[in-house]
């Protein structure tokens, strides 16, 4: 008899076809996340759960796999969404999607960078608006991006890519982070080890890469965000809590940093009062990893961990700091 998979949220297709060679799958393909009361249910009759960043995968839920449930395959690199001590107790094995989206996270925090220092969302909406009428030498002028400091708080697979672009656009660049990277690393990145305080009054774009841990929760605050460079910029695509969102529009609203880009949100999907009213604020809907190939990727790579599984082998990319 096939094992049953769930899959909790819409899957690639590439990826649902692999996985259907070798299993029933329980697919939720409603377009809105599952249940508390339907998470059980499903873990309650599944051998693997493919879940999103968004499932609570709790206790409960673990409870509910019971000696049948041999993997929890989050399809991200994050995985705050799930209770893994309590995996770890039941054995359950929680594997996460590192190697393959750090590049294309990269790119869209680049992208983010460039669009908030250059005004690219507000100058988009003012020529859609039939406001543009011939060239003006002071029409949106914004920060310069090559020659900046560039501060990588969280400098993992996903702060090295970022750092690696910054040497194209003649970027210094500072790292924080609990650990110091081997200096070959550092050499290849041009990155000098700052302690958080150094790098937050240095820079002149403050990028995050760090997962949200108890440590990480609130890092940055109204304390830090008072110690950045009035024309500095915050850059935000890891986890939301990892910022105070109140504080941070009170510093936008005051100017107390020129402007910011969040693709995640502190209540996220729900954004802070005030947030839609700042022009020096660009707003995405939490796509660090969105491109059609290295979604596709990811998918596969959940799969290939939940065969793992299944086969009784070791799933290949267990999250970090797993205890066997
Ligand atoms: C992840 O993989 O954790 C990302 O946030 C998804 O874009």
């Amino acid at each position: 008899m096939k094992p049953t998979v769930t899959v909790t949220h819409n899957f690639p297709e590439v990826a649902l076809e692999k996985l259907r060679d070798r299993a029933e799958v329980l697919y939720n393909d409603s377009g809105s996340s599952l249940s508390s009361t339907d998470l059980i249910d499903r873990a309650g009759k599944s051998q693997a759960l493919i879940s999103y960043l968004t499932d609570r995968i709790d206790s409960a839920v673990i409870d509910a796999g019971g000696d049948h449930l041999k993997i929890i395959a989050n399809y991200g690199a994050g995985f705050n969404n799930i209770d893994i001590a309590h995996a770890q107790k039941k054995k359950i094995w929680v594997s996460n999607t590192p190697g393959v989206l750090h590049e294309t996270t990269a790119d869209l925090t680049w992208a983010m960078m460039l669009s908030i220092a250059r005004r690219i969302v507000e100058s988009d909406r003012f020529t859609r608006a039939g406001k543009f009428h011939g060239w003006q030498a002071d029409m949106f002028l914004g920060g310069d991006v090559h020659g900046k400091t560039l501060g990588v708080i969280g400098c993992g697979e996903i702060g090295a890519a970022v750092a690696k672009r910054a040497l194209g656009f003649d970027m210094q660049v500072l790292y924080h982070q609990r650990k110091r990277l081997p200096s070959a690393e550092e050499k290849k990145l041009n990155a000098r080890f700052v302690p958080l305080e150094v790098l937050l009054k240095e820079s002149d774009f403050v990028t995050l890469h760090i997962p949200l841990t108890f440590e990480t929760k609130y890092m940055i605050g109204e304390d830090q965000l008072a110690m950045m460079k009035p024309m500095a910029y915050l850059i935000h695509a890891a986890r939301g809590k990892v910022i105070d969102d109140k504080a941070l529009v009170e510093a936008l609203k005051q100017k107390k940093i020129a402007g910011a880009a969040l693709d995640v949100y502190e209540n996220e999907p729900d954004l802070t009062e005030g947030m839609t009213d700042l022009d020096n604020l660009i707003l995405l809907p939490h796509i660090g990893s969105a491109s059609v190939a290295t979604r596709d990727t990811m998918a596969l790579l959940v799969v290939d961990n939940v065969f793992d599984a299944l086969d009784g082998k070791t799933p290949r990319t267990l999250i970090p700091n797993w205890k066997a």
